[in-house]
């Protein structure tokens, strides 16, 4: 179309983060995908607003996509969150620009941070900007569905085009309503509609013509786009498979551990380092090698196995859901175990998460200054990392030992 035509707009309204839960990264990647194939103005819905505002801002600063939408406005700022309008020159044309969203929808958990205002009064006073500001040609970028754009282009006057948007039938030929051409380009991105204006020598709009198109395998594909989707479809495919996985290990830590399998419906506890065992054989071997997987043989040699005092930075989760009560439990959660350090079993699923990384104040928990006066985590860590490190330091002796055999060092 450029090629033939010279004076071409492209422009996307909205609508086209996804549905799914787990694709949040397919919303930031389309935004790339559109500002690479130049795209000149992208419209809003509530849907670019489900990963909350700041998301949508974030990646709108990153991607500088021009995103325009006149009736959304930012609670923090009072001003509207994305450009109110654009006017970008095409040619020897000035054309101008606006999104419209529709304020009869749930914004999610957007909901208190965006107002939508009323679509007929803005954009009778967006019109008004735009032609005072000179632009000839007037394109709106709906999102109210199919009556309410055409009622609304019906009531307010100068706008020449519309691309109708949510929930749009498709329509191969777009209408004439009044003097506004429109386009039904369907859903799901498989169409490109093509709205050809015929203007006089004021620039202004004389006729107008819609048809739409479904984009097969004719249209081949623009190589830069090709390595951008084929990269992100790489790593997403990589990052959902490991989230499969991570789901299907956390429903097998409820199964084995008598749940549900419904990770929502348990009380957060603790379920011992056997289950972990079977699928972290390579992180247990070398765990297996630390003084934490000796840690319950230190109470038992010193006899203080039953005393209270000494118990709890021994075994797993002292007194706490699905930890060590008495010493009944001692064959499955005594020890310094997987779970002191990676928190409670049923929270598998939050684990990879940056909160869940392992930091200094994990071990300070039990490495306190009397218990082990020398605690250095850049020295001791080492000693307990899975992975090999070179080398590892030796490590000082311990002052507190004696003390602690002695049975006063807890406090
Ligand atoms: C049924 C198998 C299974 C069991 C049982 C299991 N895990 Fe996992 N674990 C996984 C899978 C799969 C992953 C995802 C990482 C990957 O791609 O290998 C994972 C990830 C992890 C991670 C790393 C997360 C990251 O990416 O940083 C930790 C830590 C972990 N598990 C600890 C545990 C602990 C502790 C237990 C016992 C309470 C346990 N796991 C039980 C399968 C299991
Ligand atoms: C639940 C309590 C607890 C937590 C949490 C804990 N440790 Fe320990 N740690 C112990 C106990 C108890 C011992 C002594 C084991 C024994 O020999 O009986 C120990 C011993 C060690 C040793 C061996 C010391 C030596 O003299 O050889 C290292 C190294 C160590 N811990 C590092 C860490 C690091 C690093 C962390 C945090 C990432 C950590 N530990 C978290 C309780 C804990
Ligand atoms: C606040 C947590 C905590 C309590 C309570 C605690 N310990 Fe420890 N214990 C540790 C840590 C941590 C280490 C390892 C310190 C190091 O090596 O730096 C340790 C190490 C030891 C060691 C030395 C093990 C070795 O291999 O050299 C002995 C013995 C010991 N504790 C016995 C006891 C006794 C007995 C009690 C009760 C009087 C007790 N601990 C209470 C955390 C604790
Ligand atoms: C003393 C603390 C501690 C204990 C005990 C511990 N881990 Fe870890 N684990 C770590 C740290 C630290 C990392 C490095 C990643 C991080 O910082 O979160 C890690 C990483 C992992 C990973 C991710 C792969 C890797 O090597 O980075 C897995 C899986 C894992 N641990 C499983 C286990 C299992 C299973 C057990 C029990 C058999 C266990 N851990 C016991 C501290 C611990």
């Amino acid at each position: 179309m450029k090629a033939q035509y010279g004076q071409v707009l492209l422009v996307d309204n909205g609508g086209f983060f996804p549905e799914q839960e787990d694709y949040q990264d397919a919303a930031w990647f389309l935004m790339d995908a559109m500002k690479l194939l130049g795209t000149d103005a992208v419209g809003i819905s509530e849907k670019e607003l489900k990963y909350g505002r700041a998301f949508l801002l974030a990646q709108y600063k990153r991607t500088q996509l021009p995103l325009t939408c006149a009736n959304l406005i930012d609670k923090q700022t009072k001003k509207p969150l994305v450009a109110p309008y654009l006017i970008v020159k095409k040619g020897t044309v000035m054309v101008g620009l606006f999104g419209l969203t529709s304020d009869k929808v749930d914004m999610g958990v957007s909901r208190d941070s965006v107002a939508v205002e009323d679509p007929v009064a803005v954009a009778t006073r967006t019109v008004a900007e735009l032609r005072k500001k000179g632009a000839t040609v007037v394109v709106l970028l709906s999102q109210l569905g199919k009556v309410e754009s055409e009622d609304l282009v019906t009531t307010v006057d100068g706008i020449d085009a519309v691309i109708v948007g949510r929930n749009t039938p498709l329509l191969q030929k777009g209408r004439l309503i009044k003097t506004t051409v429109a386009c039904y380009g369907g859903e799901q991105g498989q169409y490109i509609g093509r709205t050809l204006l015929t203007l006089d020598a004021g620039k202004k709009m004389v006729s107008g013509d819609n048809e739409t198109f479904i984009l097969g395998p004719e249209v081949g594909e623009k190589p830069e786009v090709l390595t951008l989707v084929k990269s992100f479809e790489d790593s997403f495919n990589d990052k959902l498979r490991k989230k499969e996985k991570e789901r299907a290990a956390q429903q097998e830590l409820n199964r084995a551990n008598g749940g549900t399998g419904n990770a929502e419906q348990a009380v957060d506890h603790y379920l011992g380092g056997d289950l972990c065992q079977r699928c972290h054989k390579a992180e247990y071997e070398q765990w297996n090698t630390t003084l934490h997987a000796q840690a319950w043989k230190t109470l038992v040699d010193a006899k203080k196995d039953a005393n209270a005092d000494c118990i709890p930075c021994h075994v797993v989760g002292y007194k706490k859901p699905g930890g060590f009560q008495t010493g009944d439990d001692a064959a499955r959660l005594s020890n310094v175990q997987c779970e002191n350090c990676h928190g409670m079993g049923t929270q598998h699923e939050s684990y990879p998460t940056q909160a869940r990384r392992i930091t200094e104040a994990t071990c300070r928990g039990c490495h306190t200054s009397s218990t082990s006066p020398n605690f250095d985590f850049a020295l001791y860590s080492p000693h307990i990392l899975h992975k090999p490190q070179g080398a590892l330091k030796p490590l000082p002796p311990n002052p507190a030992k004696q003390k602690m055999l002695q049975g006063g060092a807890a406090h």
